[in-house]
């Protein structure tokens, strides 16, 4: 393999006696295999939201791969019990938590403190797709509207609020949100959804700054579409005639742009392991689009004309 001069300086610069343009931790996490297998939540603790399906439990597994010790937090509680079995009760608890439910949400965020002593990193996940598309304006049925609301923003500010509570005072901490591609780009899902997914992007930077000077962390992680329960149900429901496979097609492929790779709950589980380490210590009030390039452009034309 190639390496430019630079490279070899970067690589070469400790037994040379050149000081590397990265510390040591940041030049492993770009150049060290050992990187990607080191536990980079140690000794941390995290609540997650919505964590006994799809992204959330993926995160949960990840975190706990990394060091982390979870608090689970859903509504699905046989489902939760058994997520938290897997792992194993040292490293994970499983709690019924509705996040549309204000005093829900602050007793998580309790639990993991009288359970572990402290609170490092909130995921606030739990999300909902609501009413299937195509749902216009004219169409717009306000009770969805308020429900989703409810579960994929309002919810947000209960974790961002509680979460700060305890963590302001420790003046350290990491708030995650997950917010969409549909925060983005605008139509691309129904109404109420990608409104609520607006929300949350808002929301984190609206609150970035306040709990940047008490020391917390906030941001957003936006995935483009993966074949999850939720995203399995709404399409299917959106295209039924469609079959298994070919509402899995649509997901994996149809709406990306990416070519050579698939979007996998995994990605998004990295995504959120490298924000709530140390290893993201300066970034906050940040949006982590993780779509393969999908909201980056369209195309100019809608009908182009045949280029023969
Ligand atoms: N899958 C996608 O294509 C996609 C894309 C962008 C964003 N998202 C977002 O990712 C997040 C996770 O969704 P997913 O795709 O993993 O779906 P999922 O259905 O696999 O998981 C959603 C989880 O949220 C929980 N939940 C729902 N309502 C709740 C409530 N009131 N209180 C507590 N928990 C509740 C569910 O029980 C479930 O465990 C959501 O916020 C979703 O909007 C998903």
């Amino acid at each position: 393999m190639m390496i430019n001069a630079a490279g070899q300086l970067l690589l070469r610069g400790k037994s040379r006696g050149v000081r590397p343009m990265f510390s040591s931790g940041l030049a492993d996490l770009f150049f060290s295999s050992s990187a990607s297998s080191s536990k980079r939540l140690e000794g941390k603790v995290a609540v997650i939201t919505g964590a006994v399906s799809g992204i959330g439990e993926a995160t949960a597994k990840e975190f706990v791969r990394n060091g982390a010790k979870v608090i689970i937090a859903d509504i699905q509680d046989d489902l939760g019990c058994a997520v938290a079995g897997e792992l194993g009760p040292d490293a994970a608890s499983y709690t019924h938590c509705d996040v549309t439910v204000e005093k829900d949400v602050a007793a998580a965020v309790d639990l993991a403190v009288a359970r572990h002593g402290r609170l490092d990193v909130v995921y606030s996940n739990a999300g909902i797709a609501g009413a299937a598309p195509p749902a216009t304006l004219a169409t717009l049925d306000l009770d969805d509207y308020d429900h989703v609301m409810a579960v994929n923003a309002r919810s947000m500010v209960a974790c961002l609020k509680h979460a700060a509570r305890v963590m302001a005072p420790r003046r350290a901490g990491c708030i995650l949100c997950t917010a969409s591609t549909t925060a983005l780009i605008g139509d691309l899902a129904a109404p109420a959804y990608s409104m609520s997914k607006a929300a949350v992007v808002g929301m984190v930077r609206t609150v970035a700054r306040q709990l940047a000077r008490d020391g917390v962390r906030v941001n957003a992680i936006s995935p483009h579409a993966i074949p999850t329960p939720m995203a399995i149900r709404s399409i299917s429901e959106t295209f039924p005639a469609a079959t298994a496979e070919e509402v899995r097609r649509i997901l994996t492929k149809d709406m990306h742009e990416l070519e050579g790779a698939s979007l996998e709950v995994e990605d998004i589980a990295r995504a959120a392991v490298f924000l709530a380490s140390d290893e993201a210590k300066f970034v906050t009030g940040h949006n982590l689009v993780v779509d393969g390039g999908f909201t980056v452009g369209k195309d100019l034309l809608r009908n182009p004309p045949e280029s023969t």
